[in-house]
């Protein structure tokens, strides 16, 4: 349904839209600034903001949030979103609601561009905000509290033991634990975290369990540390035991440069073979689309990696017999790739952010080209904008897709029992829009998708609990529990 937002055009936003164009005549009215939403507007620098702000945002709205047309910046769209979509409706219009415009092939990009990248910029969002709804949350296959388990810092990823306890992962290097509901005041000791980070300061990143943990105890975790032979970072994946609170018989299985201090998720299938992502953004690349990291099988960036337990290569991975290829690839063209699961009849899904839109969850199959930075429904971040190839032949299509672009982070399938009409759906876990999604597939196609939580605060992990429970992990801190209500 398609969501007017006449109202929106508020102090606020107004504020922001007319701080952008201070080179327009000035109102004859006092503007009152909101904190939060004065700050430098890309959006406004592209050529295309002229031409919206002179023939659009009269009927659009400024900055696109709409008024008496439709808002261009969300992501309800009546005619279709893709750019070709987009280009079609400024041509042809709307008889009679909207004239059809007769601009240059130049022009519609311009505008293109600009309707993409107002996305990014509406939703401000202050990365402090943490709310945790004390109402009982109605949604529409199931009633739910939520509660609080615990607080961290910075956290990012966390795993259930099969005893119950939850281990957490914190991103200065901490492994903690959470046992009956009550977090640990010691943590893990003696992770080998490598020398402190600039930037993120992200040392420890994601947690996996070995398939056959009750037996062995192996725990996996990818580690960033700094990279002594330039920019960048080295993401390294690890594995060790916990013993009487120490980690110990560590083995280092996999380790790379990369640009990236946010991805390398970890799932294992049911044959006990380790997935791990690593992506590439693609935010400091200079070179061609087509040359790009993502689409080179020799660099283990923006790929989906295939290994045994123990880090080996396996024999059928998809590119183990082409000279130079990185035998550890298993699918490539990824972009960020925070998430990635089993569904239960042993598929990999995979989700991963886009650029000014083009968020996706993916399948993912063996060998196969998922296209980033040539083929995407967003936005490259170039210094020139241009209008996206969202389709080509030989390059796989997302199952979900998300415009503009809500972040989507970690996602669990939903196996428990307390929900039981959220068996077998996925959820997704979203940071600039601080929420959750679930999303209920058919023949591994999406025929609903709902917000089960909005606002929370940044969602970076999500996982099912043995109570049947689902948990969240916030970037602020917070360890959540959707219980039944
Ligand atoms: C006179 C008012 C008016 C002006 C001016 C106008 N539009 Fe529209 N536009 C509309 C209305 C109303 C619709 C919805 C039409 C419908 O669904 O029947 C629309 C629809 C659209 C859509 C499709 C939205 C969707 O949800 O699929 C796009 C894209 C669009 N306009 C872009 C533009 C651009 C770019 C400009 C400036 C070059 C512009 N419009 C100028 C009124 C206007």
């Amino acid at each position: 349904m398609k969501r007017w937002v006449a109202g929106l055009a508020g102090a606020g936003l107004l504020a922001f839209a007319a701080g952008a164009n201070a080179a327009e005549p000035a109102a004859a009215r006092t503007i009152v600034r909101a904190p939060s939403v004065v700050k430098p507007d890309p959006a406004a620098a592209l050529p295309g903001a002229k031409i919206f702000n002179t023939q659009c945002a009269g009927c659009h709205g400024l900055r696109a949030v709409g008024a008496e047309g439709p808002s261009l910046s969300d992501e309800y769209w009546i005619h279709g979103r893709t750019d070709a979509d987009i280009a079609k409706a400024i041509r042809g219009g709307f008889d009679p609601k909207m004239a059809a415009f007769d601009f240059t092939d130049a022009q519609v990009n311009d505008l293109v561009a600009y309707i993409r990248a107002v996305f990014v910029a509406t939703l401000v969002v202050d990365r402090s905000v943490q709310t945790v709804p004390n109402e009982i949350q109605h949604t529409e296959a199931a009633d739910f509290r939520v509660e609080t388990v615990a607080k961290f810092a910075a956290p990012y990823a966390f795993v259930f033991l099969p005893d119950g306890r939850a281990l957490i992962t914190e991103t200065a290097g901490t492994l903690r634990v959470v046992e009956n509901g009550k977090l640990l005041p010691q943590a893990i000791e003696g992770i080998p975290i490598g020398t402190p980070l600039q930037g993120p300061g992200r040392r420890i990143l994601n947690i996996a369990l070995h398939p056959d943990y009750a037996k062995n105890g192996w725990i996996y975790l990818t580690i960033a540390d700094s990279n002594p032979a330039g920019r960048g970072f080295i993401m390294r994946a690890v594995r060790g035991k916990i013993k009487d609170s120490r980690w110990t018989d560590h083995q280092v299985l996999f380790e790379a440069p990369t640009g990236e201090a946010s991805t390398a998720r970890m799932a294992f299938d049911r044959d006990g073979y380790l997935f791990m992502t690593l992506g590439f953004s693609g935010n400091i690349y200079a070179g061609p689309p087509e040359d790009a990291p993502s689409l080179d099988l020799a660099d283990p960036n923006g790929k989906v990696l295939r290994m045994h337990d123990d880090g080996r290569a396996p024999a059928d991975n998809p590119f183990v017999n082409i000279p130079g290829a990185l035998k550890l690839v298993w699918s490539y063209g990824h972009r960020q790739s925070l998430g990635i699961a089993f569904d239960s009849k042993g598929t990999l899904w995979e989700s991963e952010n886009g650029a000014r839109g083009g968020d996706e969850v993916n399948i993912i199959k063996k060998g196969a080209n998922y296209g980033w930075p040539v083929v995407t429904w967003g936005h490259r971040y170039d210094s020139i904008p241009r209008v996206a190839m969202p389709e080509m032949e030989g390059v796989e299509q997302p199952v979900v897709s998300w415009a503009p672009s809500p972040a989507v982070s970690a996602m669990a399938f939903y196996e428990g029992s307390a929900f039981p009409r959220w068996k077998g759906n996925l959820f997704v876990g979203a940071m600039k829009y601080r929420a959750l999604y679930r999303i209920v597939l058919k023949d591994n196609r999406q025929v609903l998708q709902e917000e089960v939580l909005r606002g929370i605060d940044r969602v970076r992990d999500v996982g099912v609990g043995p109570d049947g429970c689902l948990y969240l992990l916030t970037d602020g801190g917070l360890f959540l529990r959707l219980a039944p209500a």
